[in-house]
Parts: C-alpha cells; structure tokens; sequence
C-alpha cells in the first residue's frame, strides 16, 4: 500500500483532494463512495474551492455515501445526509439524482440495504472510495470482527464509537443512535481504488496497525492490505508510530510518500 505523509492537516485534505480531482477529471462518470467525520471537513472544503475557483466539475459524478444512522431524518443536524449537504452538496454541481445515501428511516431495511447494493452494482461499481479510520479500525461503520465479505446491511455500533461520535450529538452519549446501515467490507474492497485519511495523535496506533499489523477482522482497515490500489493519506501526528519502510520515501511538496 501506498502511504502519503503530510506535514499538516490542511496539506494532508489538499493533497486528497488533488487524487479525488484527478479521478473526476480522468473519468468525468466517476462512482465515488463518500465518508463523513471530522476528518474530512479540509477535503470536502478544498473541494467545494476547486469546484468554484477551477471549475472542477461533478456533473456526471456519482456519489455513494458509507453509511447513516437508522432512525435519524435526513434534516437531524448529526445525520450525515445533514452533514453531506451542508458542506459538499450544496456547493458543488452533483445531480440530485445521483447522490446516494443510506436511507435510515426506511420502512423496510433489509431491502434498502439490497438496494443499495444494487445500486452500486447498476451504476458500474465504485471507482474511488474515500475513507477515514476509527480507533477500532472501523471503515464505514464496519467495526471489528465484521467479516471481510460483508455487505450493505444495519448493524450495531461499537461502544467506543458511540463515545466517539457522542461530539456530533452535544456531547450526549444517550443521544447517539445505537444502530447504522453502512456498506460491507467486501463493498468497499470491490473498489477499484482506495483513499484513506486520517489526522492526529488518537489514530496513529490503528494507522500502524492498518500497515504493519496482521490483517484481522479485529482491525477492519488492515484488509486494506490486500487491496491493489490503497492509498493512506495522514498527518505526522497519524504516522508517528509508522516504522519506516525499507524501501524508502519519495519527498514532495510538504509530503514524503512510502511504499509498504
Ligand atoms: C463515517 C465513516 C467513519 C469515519 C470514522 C472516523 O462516514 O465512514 O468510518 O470515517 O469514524 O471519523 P472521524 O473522521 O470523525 O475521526
């Protein structure tokens, strides 16, 4: 796999957005899955500052977002149908028409989760898929011991990621939903590419256990090992437990890039 070093935050959301914009550019009918979090605000802004200032153009893009909560409105401030049109949708030129997010009040969930797939599968799979990392290893909202060939399906959240995500819910842990429909983790390796990002101190134990551990259902992101195409993008803060990799690293601008 592939890991960019950023100096920064705001070098390492730059630097995504840069990958994200040359898949759209290379293939203007891109499929690309989304992740919402806080480590995505700096890519979603710098992409919304292409979109106005370069004319990067999302018109025939595609998008699937990873998950949503079940029982939040898609107007719930905290429901990443929220987050997703407040700090990208509505600022870039998707078509309604395909923005794809989970459905989390559906009447019926297993058939939105077949659905969802299928939808995937019609719109030709998914291009670029742009993660970010729990503590636990989670992508989506694949926690651990979620087996590798999953797919789209409701779930139950880890402890820890409800305590996590409580700072999306005023800090109230009771107000977090207990459940979410994300997509599998057979859904995400089907991805031709993979773009993973993580920022600061708290993810730098998963970001090494993502590229040096054993890969295990225990740490859902070190399946990413066996993907073709991986790429982690992270701050200093994220690899400083990174051991450094015997082949090297290319400088950039702000960045060293390795190759594990
Ligand atoms: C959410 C998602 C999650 C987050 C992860 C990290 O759509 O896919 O896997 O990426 O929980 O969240 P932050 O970025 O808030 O640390």
């Amino acid at each position: 796999m592939v890991v960019v070093v950023a100096q920064d935050y705001d070098t390492m959301s730059r630097e995504a957005a840069k990958i994200v914009a040359e898949q759209v550019r290379r293939k203007p009918t891109s499929v690309l899955s989304l992740a919402t979090g806080a480590t995505q605000f700096g890519l979603y802004a710098e992409l919304v500052r292409m979109h106005r200032e370069e004319g990067l153009d999302f018109s025939q893009v595609t998008t699937f977002n990873l998950d949503e909560y079940l029982g939040l409105a898609p107007d719930h401030p905290a429901s990443f149908h929220y987050y997703m049109r407040t700090r990208f949708f509505d600022h870039v030129n998707v078509r309604p028409d395909r923005i794809y997010i989970p459905d989390g009040l559906a009447a019926d969930i297993r058939q939105e989760c077949q659905a969802y797939e299928r939808a995937i599968r019609n719109a030709g799979g998914i291009d670029l898929a742009i993660l970010g990392v729990g503590r636990n290893g989670h992508i989506g909202f694949n926690e651990p011991r979620t087996e590798f060939g999953s797919r789209t399906r409701a779930l139950f959240l880890a402890k820890r990621t409800i305590e996590a995500n409580a700072r999306f819910f005023g800090g109230d842990e009771n107000a977090v939903p207990r459940q979410a429909i994300s997509v599998g983790i057979r859904t995400i390796m089907n991805s031709r590419s993979i773009l993973l990002l993580a920022s600061g101190k708290a993810k730098a134990p998963v970001i090494a256990q993502t590229v040096h551990g054993p890969v295990t259902e225990m740490v859902p992101s070190s399946v990413l090992q066996l993907h073709p195409d991986a790429t982690l993008i992270v701050d200093e803060e994220a690899a400083s437990q990174l051991k450094p990799s015997p082949e090297g690293f290319v400088p950039g601008p702000g960045t060293r890039t390795m190759v594990y």
